[in-house]
This record gives C-alpha cells, sequence and structure tokens, in this order.
C-alpha cells in the first residue's frame, strides 16, 4: 500500500521532516500539489535542506523522486534547486518531471505580483472607514501569496490553450504557438497594471523556455505511467503534500486559499495513482497554529506571547522569509482536515516549542452569533465571525527535545498529545521534538 503526508492547518506543519523521516520505507517519493510556494525544510546530520519542488525523498541516494502532473513547475527555480543540491553533494540523478505538468513562466509571476498590488490597493480604498465599504462585507484584500505565480499558471491550466506543459518546452512550433496566445490574452492587462514595464517578447521568451526546457528534458517523462509501473512490481510510493488542507483550493478557507488540491485525495487527479492505492494518510499538525499570508486565524495571538513561539518556534518562512502569524491549536480546524483527508493518524510537531508555558490554550469550538459550535465553516467570510471558545490545559516546564520515547515526556506534555487524540479522535503516531531526524517519538 501507498502512503500519504498531509498537512492539517495552514502549511509548515513539518511535511518536509516526516516526509524524509517516511521515505525511508518507501520506493519512490512523489509530489502531486502545489509548487514552488511550498518550503519544505529537512535537517539530517546537523545541515539544513530547504525544498520547494523536489520531493524531499531526493535526500536518500538512489530514492526515484518524482515531479507529479498536479504540480505546476517553475522550471527556473527547478534548475537553481537542482544545482543547490548538487552542490551540497545530494544525488538527484532519480529525478523525474511529469510531461504533463504545468510550467509556470515569466507572466505568472508578474501576474501574481500585479494581481496582489492591485488587491492591496483595492483593499485601502474599501478599507472599513471607507465610502464604498458594504455593510457586513469581509473587506477586499491582498491574499498575501508568495508570488511565485501558482494562481495564474493554475489558472491558464484550467482556462486550456494557453496552458504550457512541461512537455511543450522541447516543442518549439509548439511552444511558440501557445506563447503567442499566452502574449495575445495577457497584454491587455499588463498594459492597463504595469504600463511602465516593458512589454513582453515572444522571441526572447521563447528562447529561453526553449533553453531551460533543454536542460530538464532528459527527467520529463509520462510519470503516470512510470507510477504504476512501480506499482506493478509492489513498490511502495509515498506522496508528498504540499500546502496544507486549510489552503486548499475548495476545501479550505476561501478565497485566503492557494490554487491546487492539497489534501490527500489530490494524489488521484495530481498522479495518476488512484487514491485506493492509499493505505495510510499521516496528517502533519504542529502544537499550534500557525498561517502565512492574509485570511481570519480565529486562534492568533497578536501578543508578546505569540512573539515568543514564533521565535522558540522560528516561525519564518521557507519560501519568502515572512514571519508567520502564530496562535493557540485549533482543533475544530484539524479535526475538519482530518475528516476531509480520511487520516488514519497524526504526527504531532513542535511540541518543545511550548515548553515553558504554564498553561496552554487549545480552541475546541467557535462561538458564532451566541452560539457555540464544533464545524469548521465552509470560508473565510464565516471563519472571520467565529471567535474561538478555549479549553485551558497545564502545560510543562522541561525541554523536550532528548526525548526518544512516550513515557519520557513530562507528565504535561503527554497529556496535551492525549486530548489531542480524544478530541481529533485519530491516533497520535508520531510526536516531534525538535527540526533532526532523531528528535522523534514513533508509537
Ligand atoms: P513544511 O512546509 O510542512 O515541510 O514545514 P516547514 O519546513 O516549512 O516548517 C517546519 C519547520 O519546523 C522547519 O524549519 C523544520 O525544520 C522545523 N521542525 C519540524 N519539526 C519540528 C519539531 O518538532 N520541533 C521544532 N522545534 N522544529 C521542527
Ligand atoms: P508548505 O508546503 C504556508 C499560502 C501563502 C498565501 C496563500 C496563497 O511549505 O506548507 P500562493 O503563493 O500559493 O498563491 O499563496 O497560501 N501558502 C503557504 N503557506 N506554507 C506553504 O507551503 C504555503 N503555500 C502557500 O502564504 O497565504
Ligand atoms: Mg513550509
Amino acid at each position: 500500500m501507498c502512503s500519504v503526508v498531509v498537512g492539517l492547518q495552514w502549511g509548515d506543519e513539518g511535511k518536509g521532516k516526516l516526509v524524509d523521516l517516511l521515505a525511508a520505507d518507501h520506493h519512490a517519493v512523489v509530489r502531486y500539489n502545489g509548487g514552488a510556494n511550498a518550503g519544505h525544510s529537512v535537517v539530517v546530520g546537523g545541515t539544513r535542506y530547504s525544498l520547494h519542488l523536489i520531493p524531499s525523498g531526493i535526500l536518500y541516494p538512489g530514492k526515484a523522486a518524482v515531479i507529479g502532473n498536479g504540480v505546476v513547475v517553475d522550471p527556473w527555480k527547478l534548475a537553481e534547486e537542482l544545482d543547490g543540491l548538487a552542490a551540497k553533494g545530494v544525488d538527484t540523478s532519480g529525478l523525474v518531471i511529469s510531461s504533463r505538468a504545468h510550467a509556470v513562466l515569466q507572466y505568472h509571476k508578474l501576474e501574481d505580483g500585479l494581481r496582489e498590488d492591485l488587491l492591496k490597493r483595492v483593499g485601502a480604498e474599501r478599507a472599513p472607514s471607507g465610502p464604498d465599504q458594504a455593510q457586513g462585507a469581509v473587506p477586499v484584500s491582498e491574499i498575501g501569496t508568495t508570488r511565485r505565480g501558482i494562481g495564474p499558471a493554475y489558472a491558464d491550466k484550467v482556462q486550456r490553450a494557453c496552458g504550457v506543459r512541461m512537455s511543450d518546452l522541447s516543442r518549439p512550433e509548439q511552444l511558440r504557438e501557445k506563447l503567442a496566445l499566452a502574449l495575445a490574452l495577457k497584454d491587455p492587462m499588463l498594459r492597463v497594471l504595469a504600463p511602465n514595464e516593458p512589454a513582453l517578447n515572444l522571441n526572447q521568451m521563447l528562447e529561453q523556455a526553449l533553453a531551460i526546457g533543454a536542460r530538464l528534458s532528459p527527467m520529463v517523462r509520462d510519470t503516470t505511467q512510470v507510477l504504476h509501473a512501480m506499482l506493478r512490481e509492489g513498490k511502495r510510493i509515498l506522496f508528498e503534500g504540499a500546502n496544507g488542507s486549510l489552503l486548499d483550493v475548495d476545501h479550505g478557507t476561501y478565497p485566503y486559499v492557494t490554487g491546487s488540491t492539497c489534501i490527500a485525495s489530490g494524489v488521484g487527479p495530481g498522479t495518476g495513482v488512484p487514491s485506493t492505492r492509499l493505505g495510510r494518510v499521516l496528517g502533519v499538525m504542529k502544537a499550534y497554529s500557525t498561517r502565512v499570508g492574509s485570511g481570519p486565524m480565529p486562534t492568533e495571538l497578536k501578543n508578546a506571547l505569540g512573539d515568543q513561539i514564533r521565535v522558540k518556534g522560528r516561525e519564518f518562512g521557507t519560501t519568502t522569509g515572512r514571519p508567520r502569524r502564530v496562535g493557540w491549536l485549533d482543533l475544530v480546524a484539524v479535526r475538519y482536515s482530518a475528516m476531509i483527508n480520511g487520516a488514519t493518524g497524526i504526527a504531532l510537531t513542535m511540541l518543545d516549542v511550548l515548553a515553558g508555558l504554564d498553561e496552554i490554550n487549545v480552541c475546541t469550538g467557535y462561538r458564532v452569533n451566541g452560539q457555540v459550535i464544533k464545524d469548521f465553516p465552509p470560508d473565510a467570510f464565516d471563519l472571520a465571525r467565529a471567535e474561538p471558545v478555549y479549553e485551558t490545559v497545564r502545560g510543562f516546564t522541561e525541554e523536550l527535545g532528548t526525548c526518544r520515547a512516550r513515557r519520557e515526556l513530562p507528565d504535561g506534555a503527554r497529556r496535551y498529545v492525549e486530548f489531542i487524540e480524544r478530541e481529533v479522535g485519530v491516533p497520535v503516531d508520531v510526536v516531534s521534538v525538535g527540526p533532526g531526524r532523531e528528535q522523534t517519538i514513533l508509537g
């Protein structure tokens, strides 16, 4: 059977560390969604690796690493990542890229940034005190994207015609057609939103895209067939979710989400391997909450305690370096994520970060219009109206970094794990007490 690792919150739960751990007993590691918006940090033997597009399994010599069709690939970022890993002595020869995966091109990144700037401007004009603000509406604001071109690349894929697949990067005539069409479609928008930017140049874009295509083409394959051939040989495949369930384009806090299906069921459309092949669904969650970018976060701590957790947990983005918003653990959100993923087990990370707190708050319900609800609301509009209902549990003072078994955890930490298991209704299979591979408690 195959396994999948997914994030149960708003990303950065520690998926990279868990994928690295599980990769040991799988033959291949496969990304199925997202793009270079992801930042997965893995610490092996004291060296920190930051992976964005390449599956975390690449750190095992000889392991197959697959970028599935559901990923949007920035080919230049990918080349940069390959070079960075090679410089650290990592063997990347096991990497294959789906010919069906869409490429993120320069104009996608440009468009991402311009749309964000526009949303910010419009949002400021329509601020709550502004003349135009509709009664009761959640204010318009930028999404706070990574500006990596993710949304525009997925939009082009779904709008069809001008979507560029990895296979197109080595078909000069086909690529010219698609780029010419893309320019025709985007030019009016670019002229309005970026009148001072030089116009996109078809020949130059074509040349650059073909050059990077030539470099990557030896790795580009029909990965659906590659993966099914592995399955026929009885090989075990590990799927690596990117972003987090609450950033899922359908099931997350829309519109403050990313452009892809982040939850476990994204494996089917994102790789061609049917979800029925998934045996283990490991949901990764941290012992508190973080979020990068805009959108409601009911348990956010905008105070010194939030700052303290941010510093202790090194909560600064792997991709953009932005400080992450920090808050108490939100179990309404996690319960929902575990449900929509069909999580068979939980990996609880960052428990060590909470050491030193006398008391810990955990959100177990929301108050909406005076009523307590337990179900996670369907979008940002409803979530913005939810106030957290907390249960306060006893904390722990001891540092956890050297604990290697549940029984070695101090009472408060052990009870916290049990509290989560009870509230979510899913067993905690793994507790992580530090970034290192060895700082892990199994079972
Ligand atoms: P991902 O995007 O889900 O892979 O998570 P990131 O790599 O963006 O962020 C998680 C960060 O926490 C990384 O810097 C990890 O090295 C680190 N990390 C993972 N697990 C633990 C843990 O249990 N404790 C601590 N202190 N850090 C951890
Ligand atoms: P990993 O895989 C945290 C957030 C962005 C923004 C929103 C949309 O490291 O967990 P996008 O650039 O995707 O259009 O941005 O989603 N976001 C993430 N936040 N971790 C991630 O990935 C994220 N990927 C996207 O901050 O709010
Ligand atoms: Mg991350």
